[in-house]
């Protein structure tokens, strides 16, 4: 079942070109032009779901808590919504105020995580008596229509990344993330806060990315898989992003401590000067996902802070940048797109990043310790 590869783990990394594929087919016209009269996506979503929406509550814990801080970024930044994510675990204790309008968003792909369950049902149950305005409207985004998750929400959004066996979660990641791409992208449509030049350029080069995700996997495998031999002995790794990367460093981090067992934190690159650069020294690799785009300058230069400090560098950078080159001791290199859909690509050396240094260090990968696929336990 396998299919050749050592792990699920890896084998499942390398279905997230045909993931996106699947995805995309699935809710995006593939001959739409900025002419079009109609939607771009189809989400089968109906007229109520879209009526007067003026903000988004997204509640997930984990992997899945970090795809919903970059659909915040898209959601805030292609379609202008006021958008705020929750984990799950908090939100239920400590609610937000009850606000109209809403639209509740609860993101797991078990679509069994007894956090973000409650978190949803708490939500239903306090707005059921309440004026239309105040309605429960729930969307949840799931790996599994047959879930508790899917028979406690209005609508749901099927990411169709299959089933996935290992634990740590890599393309059930990508399919939220695709899936946050189309919902933001339908209300950037419907909004109008988007040109059709501009949407007509986004999904263009969304079709772009599993082609893209293929000529990653291809490339640096190898290189990434050497490149983890060097680790052997780390006890310690920082991971740095910015804007639309940010949440990708933290999950760059949360993959390698799952299947390793190394330290690893992910900070926003801006941050580290606040603080966690007192950690830094020869001893702890610094990540770095430098993708071009509004902060990309800005990331090199928090980069240099780190070199003062002795750390090693290794960094996600575009193709053939000698800037980057010069700057970091490693360059896992990606294909430039533009920064809005980079989340795609930058995540996937950190996975393969991750997967060799704990396949090195002989763990297994597949069922790390302490962990379960779902947590269905508060
Ligand atoms: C990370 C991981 C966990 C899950 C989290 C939520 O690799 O697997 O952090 O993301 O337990 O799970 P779901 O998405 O099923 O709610």
């Amino acid at each position: 079942e396998k299919q050749g590869f050592r792990h699920f783990m890896l084998k499942e990394i390398y279905e997230q070109s045909s993931v996106v594929r699947m995805v995309l087919e699935t809710y995006i016209s593939n001959d739409w032009t900025a002419a079009s009269t109609t939607s771009p996506i189809n989400l089968s979503l109906p007229a109520e779901f879209y009526t007067d929406l003026e903000q988004v509550q997204i509640v997930a814990c984990g992997t899945s808590w970090h795809a919903s801080l970059v659909g915040k970024y898209l959601l805030e930044q292609l379609a202008q919504i006021p958008t705020q994510v929750h984990y799950a675990s908090e939100f239920r204790y400590a609610p937000p105020p009850l606000m109209p309008n809403t639209l509740i968003v609860g993101v797991t792909q078990s679509g069994e995580t007894a956090d973000t369950l409650s978190a949803i049902a708490m939500d239903k149950q306090r707005r059921a008596e309440k004026t239309p305005q105040f309605r429960p409207r729930l969307l949840g985004i799931t790996n599994r229509m047959q879930s508790s998750l899917a028979r406690l929400v209005d609508y749901t959004i099927d990411i169709q990344a299959g089933i996935e066996i290992g634990v740590a979660a890599t393309k059930t990641f990508i399919a939220q993330l695709v899936a946050f791409y189309c919902l933001a992208l339908d209300l950037a449509y419907r909004r109008q806060t988007l040109s059709a030049t501009q949407l007509e350029q986004i999904i263009g080069q969304l079709w772009q990315l599993p082609a893209q995700i293929e000529s990653i996997l291809e490339q640096q495998e190898r290189q990434i898989e050497e490149l983890a031999h060097e680790f052997t002995e780390t006890q310690d790794f920082i991971f740095i992003g910015r804007g639309i990367n940010y949440p990708i460093a933290l999950e760059g981090a949360l993959k390698l401590k799952e299947i390793s067992y190394i330290h690893a934190e992910g900070y926003p690159a801006g941050e580290m000067k606040h603080g966690p650069i007192a950690l830094l020294d020869a001893k702890v690799p610094v990540v770095a996902i430098a993708m071009p785009g509004s902060v990309y300058e800005k990331v090199l230069s928090n980069v240099q802070e780190a070199k003062a400090r002795d750390s090693r560098l290794i960094g996600v950078a575009p193709m053939h940048d000698e800037h980057a080159k010069e700057i970091f001791d490693d360059t896992l290199p990606v294909p430039v797109v533009d920064e809005i859909l980079s989340p795609i690509l930058s995540v996937i050396p950190l996975q393969l990043l991750a997967y060799h240094i704990a396949a090195r260090r002989g763990l297994d990968v597949d069922q790390p310790r302490n962990l379960a696929k779902s947590v269905t336990v508060e």
